[in-house]
């Protein structure tokens, strides 16, 4: 068939709070230019009390169906490594939430940071084989490392949410894809723990070896040429990582690089990324809104997507830019979403760090805390109680 599918809508929203790495040096005695230029971060997302990956999923997709409606979403898929539950879907409070119809699948991803590009695969299989449905597809996390480790620096926090669906006002995505998995341990988070550990040099190693093997794949499978793509989105665990990727892209492919096109390029992808903070499975999303945001015109461009997952599983595809884009995008919301954070000290940083919610099955409220759309009201019962603000 001739039907083009892709992404109709993309929409992100972040937390309620924002530490600076300026107050976050004060207190860990790193020099400041290892944060912004080491590794290229600004600041970095903190979720308040009453904010989870579920609110800020919510908070994420309800522009969308506000501005399209539910009456075509027939799939809800929700991506995350850092979920709240063992079984059931982050995604039917989402649902719930935002009064979808009752007529919908939901369900939950997994594969670290990959499992929205995961998402967004399956949503387009479906979206082929009936093109009338649309698919909510959401990616969502709070990064949490151990207090006073290297991967500190890096945390973040945020929820991408896209509509996919044929005739795409976006972006279309075409096929093949590349593919690499490879049975490494650079990132994990056992069942009991809350911070995820990591094997920080390996993490990145594993990455450019996925990079090298995505694009082979790519290849193989009858793909674009290099020089073919405008742009491209990573995926950034910290900014910087998208140019040592994409340094790695193109010299393992023996193609030359300028130095100052990388930079100018790539800028426009981490605009948000450096100021959110790692947001995992949304974060080479979130590179997209940032691209599309911060891009004169890119009608009619091909651009080129890096998804890597830690343990790893990697994912390179290509999306054409279509006409019209422009009059769709969500500039302002984004930009006001990332604006609107309130800094807080290093105090109350490392107090919602250390922050677990009650385990013992009581009725507990949450301190309001978020100005945001939604919010956790408590735990009841070994339930979670949402509620709209
Ligand atoms: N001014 C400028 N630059 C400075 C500096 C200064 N004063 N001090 C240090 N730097 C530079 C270093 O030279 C280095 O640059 P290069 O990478 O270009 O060599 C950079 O700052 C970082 O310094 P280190 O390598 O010494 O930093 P580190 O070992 O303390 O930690 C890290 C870096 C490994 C990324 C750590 O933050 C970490 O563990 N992060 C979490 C894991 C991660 O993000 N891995 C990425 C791949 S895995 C993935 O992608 C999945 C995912 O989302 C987690």
């Amino acid at each position: 068939t001739n039907t083009t599918i892709g992404i109709h809508d993309l929409s992100f929203a972040t937390g309620e709070f924002v530490l600076p790495h300026t107050e976050l040096a004060a207190h860990t005695g790193v020099e400041i230019g290892k944060y912004h230029v080491g590794i290229g971060q600004r600041s970095m997302s903190i979720p308040a009390a009453d904010e989870d990956i579920v609110t800020m999923a919510a908070a994420a997709a309800a522009p969308i169906v506000e501005r399209w409606g539910a009456d075509r979403i027939r799939t809800v898929v929700f991506a995350t490594e850092t979920p709240i539950d063992q079984s059931k879907a982050a995604g039917i409070y989402v649902h719930s939430l935002l009064n979808l119809q009752p007529s919908t699948r939901v369900v939950e991803l997994k594969q670290a940071c990959y499992g929205g590009t995961a998402g967004l695969q399956f949503a387009l299989g479906l979206v082929q084989r009936d093109p009338s449905q649309q698919v909510l597809v959401i990616a969502g996390d709070v990064s949490r490392y151990e207090l006073d480790s290297p991967g500190e620096a890096t945390q973040g926090a945020a929820a991408v949410a896209m509509l996919v669906g044929a005739d795409p006002a976006l972006i279309r995505i075409d096929p093949p894809s590349g593919l690499h998995t490879a049975d490494v341990m650079d990132f994990w988070r056992p069942n009991y723990l809350s911070t995820a550990l990591v094997n920080g040099q390996e993490s990145i190693a594993a990455y450019l070896q996925a990079v090298e093997g995505v694009w082979k794949d790519y290849t193989e499978q009858g793909g674009r040429t290099l020089s073919e793509f405008s742009a491209f989105c990573y995926h950034q665990p910290f900014t910087k990582m998208a140019y040592k990727a994409h340094r790695h892209l193109f010299n393992t492919t023996g193609h030359d690089l300028d130095e100052d096109q990388m930079s100018e390029m790539l800028r426009r992808t981490t605009a948000y990324n450096e100021v959110l903070g790692n947001s995992y499975t949304a974060s080479m999303y979130v590179a997209l809104a940032s691209l599309l945001d911060h891009s004169s015109d890119l009608t009619d461009q091909l651009i080129g997507f890096v998804s890597y997952g830690s343990g790893c599983v990697a994912e390179f595809f290509g999306g054409i830019v279509v006409p019209g884009y422009l009059e769709h995008l969500r500039t302002d919301a984004h930009r006001a979403i990332v604006h609107r954070r309130q800094p807080i000290g290093h105090g109350t940083y490392r107090e919602l760090h250390e922050r677990s919610l009650p385990q013992d099955g009581g009725h507990h409220l949450t301190p309001k805390q978020t100005t945001g759309p939604f919010r956790l009201a408590g735990l009841s019962g070994h339930k979670r109680l949402y509620e709209t603000s």
